[in-house]
């Protein structure tokens, strides 16, 4: 592997889960294939799972992690080419990116979708220029349109607490406050549609009229207007809030309940409720389900570790 970008940096599903879960069998096992070697963790955005984990995993294959906070610590980044930086830009991506590149061996990069530039966003200008400049291997971190650590963490997750060779799983819209990202929504269609045409799942999305996800993350997917429609024999419902993707990031109101709660949940066939966190209580899903048996939110978190792990592994052993 090189860069984790996506489900299209992993050839089989099946073989990346087991390989996780044998680092979560024996997490130190490989303590030494990262000696000498630094990650590098880049931030524009805020994060508590992906910087924590992350950190963990690399420590558990000796590798040395360095955290820069660009939204807070960095100089005002400018991103575009032939801009005469006399405005509150301070730093162009391309020293940065490079600078960067010469103290680590491999960088991730978290940096979210602007919502207003849908073509910009869509064609992850910032990500790409980030990955030409520093000139190492870069993971993302939640990139404008994919999450792909949490993406892996959610297979890994479903995996471990499948009852049926082949569960039903289902993403279900949740109501926000705010016009969030289709990252998360985006990367869990596209890794479950891959693990759906790998016979490993089945895969249905609910979401009310004007939240259609773009059709390139949703090929092979059910898609229900319907939420207790959809719930209906259900093993796992992930359960998510994401902004329109055809009105670019416009919120439209929504008349019927769509928060997951435990009459919701007595429709499925007692299904594991997940969530990639953070989660507004109550509002995306019940403080009933979040604190009662079915909630795998908290495992779903734990195993942020090992998807990273599986990851920089993979990376460490193509760096050699
Ligand atoms: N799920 C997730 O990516 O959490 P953080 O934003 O806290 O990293």
């Amino acid at each position: 592997m090189k860069n984790f970008f996506s489900v299209a940096d992993v050839d089989n599903l099946d073989s990346i889960v087991k390989e996780a879960l044998e680092l979560k069998a024996n997490p130190h096992v490989n303590e030494t294939l990262g000696k000498y070697k630094t990650l590098g963790l880049v931030f524009l955005n805020p994060s508590l799972r992906t910087r924590i984990s992350t950190q963990k995993a690399a420590t558990n294959l000796g590798m040395t992690v360095m955290v820069m906070n660009m939204d807070k610590d960095g100089w005002a980044l400018e991103t575009q080419d032939g801009v005469v930086m006399n405005g509150t830009t301070v730093e162009h991506i391309r020293e940065a990116a490079a600078v960067m590149g010469e103290y680590c061996d491999i960088l991730g990069l978290r940096s979210f979708p602007s919502l207003k530039d849908k073509e910009a966003d869509y064609n992850e200008d910032l990500f790409n220029k980030f990955i030409e400049f520093c000139g190492v291997p870069v993971v993302s971190l939640e990139s404008a349109t994919r999450h792909p650590l949490q993406s892996l963490t959610d297979l890994i997750t479903i995996t471990e607490y499948k009852k049926t060779i082949k569960p039903k799983v289902v993403l279900a819209w949740a109501p926000h406050v705010k016009a969030l990202p289709q990252a998360v929504p985006n990367s869990f269609a596209e890794w479950m549609c891959k693990a759906q045409a790998e016979n490993l799942l089945e895969f249905t999305i609910a979401h009310p009229a004007g939240y259609e996800l773009n059709e390139d993350f949703t090929e092979g997917a059910t898609i229900i207007p319907n939420l207790k429609e959809a719930l209906a024999d259900a093993d796992f419902v992930y359960v998510k809030n994401w902004s329109s993707y055809k009105e670019y990031g416009e919120v439209y109101p929504v008349d019927e309940n769509w928060m997951m709660d435990n009459a919701k949940l007595a429709l499925t066939n007692d299904a594991k409720i997940m969530h990639c966190l953070p989660v507004r209580r109550d509002l995306e899903l019940s403080s009933e389900i979040l604190d009662g048996p079915n909630s795998l939110v908290i495992k779903e978190a734990s195993n942020r570790v090992w998807a990273a792990q599986v990851v920089l592994k993979r990376i460490l052993e193509n760096l050699k």
